[in-house]
């Protein structure tokens, strides 16, 4: 299970609230996963995944393009790498009926820490000065 924790804080509140229901999202489906929930529930917590994250990127880009963020285009690639990834896992799911294991989870896990403490926290001090002159 992934925690929130200060740690994965980027310092502007809207993205951290949007951060911390993607660790909601992910954990609820580590939870659906254990409890043997049904197929629907589980395809219904991965869309709402895929949404979400979708949803969230855009957010963020929208903010690299409006105060032109010099790493845009790096995490603008990075998010389309990720985005594809959940997506893959998806639709493997609905047409293989793999079954969604722990390293599938340990996978979804990782990709968002690592991309909160590693390409997020860069635009941190960017964007909230940025934020701040507006
Ligand atoms: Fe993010
Ligand atoms: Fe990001």
């Amino acid at each position: 299970m992934l925690e929130w924790s200060d740690e994965l804080s980027v310092g502007i509140k809207l993205i951290d609230k949007q951060h911390m229901i993607l660790i909601r999202a992910i954990n609820l489906l580590a939870m659906a996963v254990q409890r043997n929930t049904s197929k629907d529930l589980i395809g219904q917590i991965l869309e709402t995944l895929v949404d979400y994250t979708d949803t969230h990127f855009a957010y963020e880009e929208e903010l690299f393009d409006r105060f032109h963020y010099p790493e845009t285009e790096e995490h603008k690639a990075s998010h389309r790498a990720l985005l594809k990834k959940v997506i893959d896992f998806k639709t493997k799911w609905e047409t293989e009926h793999t079954e969604i294991g722990p390293e599938l989870l340990k996978f979804l896990v990782d990709w968002l820490r690592t991309h909160i403490l590693g390409s997020d926290k860069k635009y941190s001090s960017f964007l909230i000065k940025a934020l701040g002159n507006e």
